[in-house]
């Protein structure tokens, strides 16, 4: 039986007194027990993690914070993309988003009171440096970090900072291109050095751009993100070129991490004693068939998302497989740029969601994106024989599949010689149609049944010998999605979109459960939380 039912039903028969209403509520509670346990098997604890793991939230800037020309802060990339009707659904922006600018406070004692040990957060480059290299500091956007350090700080909480999590001043756009140009390196090397300068004799976990394949990805072969540019057959954009200009575009990114992880070590690192990582976007890829072919692809497909970002920062230069097919469309480092990549993360923060199968587009006929070199020659789906690789979420290339993170854990174990990882994001959104009414959405049994399954494959990789030290949910609260708005949630808390009022679901008491080590069993926690959810 469904669990949202018996939620539902369990709710229901809370606010009764009858007889018969609590003897028909046991019932269903024992029928959720039984359908619980069975799908749980065993339950996943905090203390199934090593001692001193991290558990944290994640949130970023331009998602939450609003004020989007307050106190000195500039448009941005996405404030000038958002300007347009049809970039987002619903005509969504972030101009107010969740009003964190003012409510930081509070948010940082809801933070507090879920019990976790860090919390991750990006700088917005706008309100920083509203023009980049090309104007002053904004002191009061300096001012905003400095209290959301110092009250983090104050009550024990580790902040993890991602300096760029998709935002930067349109200025940047407007000049140059952005980071189509190797201004730009010199524009995220400037912004880095203000962070640390500011920022640093408090932050002892940095992240220099948040998933950059990804991102690349998203604004220059599919067209869906700013700057919108593309060609065919990948999309309608007005301008670009998907098969040339994402890799000018990341191995700009990269240069540009390259060069501030170097300026901090030179400059900062001994005083600060901070360390740094960058924030890929992991979707891991299982063989469509178990064919060699398709074996082959996935790992290609592997080198081409994940190795093209990593392996450079690693091993100083981009992957054999990609250099193989792309030849010399991919740019190269020279002898003196590789030396400072190589080596230059200390940890790999890791955004994981889910999984898709891959096909070898090499041997076998594939659509049209598929078969390209920019792809890796790799046909991504996510149905075998006409089954579903994992339940939907609300975002459709985002199916729920628990054992990928573990696989993908001990993929990036083998190729970067067990290198720390932390989990920087994971985290759940569920499909439009469960979350009919507001108490659908805050009885978010999904979202619980979509961590413990998660950590419980986590934990094992773990045992296997992979050096994970967080992991970080994502998010705090609903936010906005990028593209997709406020129409797609993954948050512990909803957000009243008339009141902006921060409200729990059943996962914000899970988590706060969990981390205390709660060792009951999950269905029996789940009931508990219903009823206290009631209560609230
Ligand atoms: C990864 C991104 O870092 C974050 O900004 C986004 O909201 C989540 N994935 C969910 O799509």
């Amino acid at each position: 039986m469904n669990d949202l039912l018996l939620i539902k039903a369990t709710a229901m028969f809370i606010n009764g007194n009858s007889e018969l209403q609590s003897l028909v509520f046991f019932f269903f509670l024992g029928l959720f027990i039984v359908n619980s346990t069975s799908i749980h098997g065993e339950y996943i604890k905090r203390s199934d993690f090593p001692n001193g793991f991290l558990f944290g939230v994640s949130t970023s800037s331009y998602q939450i914070e609003g004020a989007y020309l307050e106190d000195g802060k500039s448009l941005n990339n996405w404030d000038a993309f958002a300007l347009t009707p049809g970039n987002i659904r619903n005509g969504d922006n972030g101009f107010i988003a969740n009003d964190h600018y003012h409510q930081y406070l509070k948010d940082i004692e809801i933070i507090q009171s879920l019990g976790v040990d860090a919390y991750r957060f990006s700088i917005s480059w706008a309100r920083v440096l509203p023009r980049g290299r090309f104007g002053e500091v904004n002191s009061n956007g300096v001012l905003f970090y400095n209290k959301i350090l110092d009250n983090l700080l104050l009550r024990g909480i580790k902040p993890f900072v991602t300096i760029y999590h998709h935002d930067f001043p349109q200025e940047l756009q407007d000049r140059y291109g952005s980071w189509l140009s190797p201004l730009m390196q010199e524009d995220y090397v400037h912004f880095a050095e203000t962070c640390f300068k500011n920022f640093g004799d408090r932050v002892k976990h940095w992240t220099t751009i948040n998933e950059p394949n990804l991102f690349t990805q998203m604004a220059y072969v599919n067209g869906k993100y700013p700057p919108a540019r593309c060609s065919q057959p990948f999309g309608n954009c007005s301008a670009g070129n998907s098969d040339i200009e994402p890799l000018i575009v990341m191995h700009n990114l990269l240069l540009a991490h390259g060069k501030a992880v170097k300026l901090y070590r030179k400059d900062y690192q001994r005083d600060q004693g901070g360390s740094v990582g960058i924030v890929v976007d992991c979707l891991m890829y299982e063989p469509l068939t178990d064919n060699d072919l398709d074996q082959e692809a996935a790992n290609r497909g592997l080198a081409f998302s994940i190795g093209w970002a990593l392996d450079p920062l690693i091993f100083g230069d981009y992957p054999p497989e990609m250099r193989q097919y792309l030849g010399n469309q991919l740019p190269r480092f020279s002898n003196a740029e590789r030396k400072f990549m190589a080596d230059s993360i200390d940890y790999i923060a890791v955004n994981h969601y889910s999984t898709a199968y891959v096909k070898d587009c090499i041997h076998s006929s594939c659509s049209l994106t598929a078969n390209r070199a920019i792809n890796g020659f790799v046909d991504v789906t996510r149905e075998r024989d006409g089954v579903q690789i994992g339940e939907p979420t609300g975002i459709s290339m985002l199916p729920v599949v628990p054992r990928g993170i573990g696989e993908m854990i001990g993929y990036l174990k083998k190729r970067y010689h067990n290198k720390p990882m932390f989990i920087t994001e994971n985290g759940y959104s569920e499909p439009k149609e469960q979350e009919v009414q507001v108490q659908d959405i805050q009885q978010d049994v999904k979202r619980i049944e979509f961590h413990e399954m998660y950590l419980s494959s986590l934990a094992q990789a773990i045992r296997d010998g992979a050096d994970v030290r967080g992991y970080f949910v994502w998010t705090l609260m609903d936010d906005f999605e990028w593209i997709l708005g406020y129409s797609v949630r993954f948050g512990l808390y909803y957000i009243d979109r008339q009141t902006l009022a921060r409200i729990p679901k059943l996962s914000a008491r899970w988590y706060q459960d969990f981390l205390k080590n709660n060792t009951q069993a999950p269905a029996i926690r789940i009931s508990d939380l219903v009823l206290k959810l009631a209560d609230s």
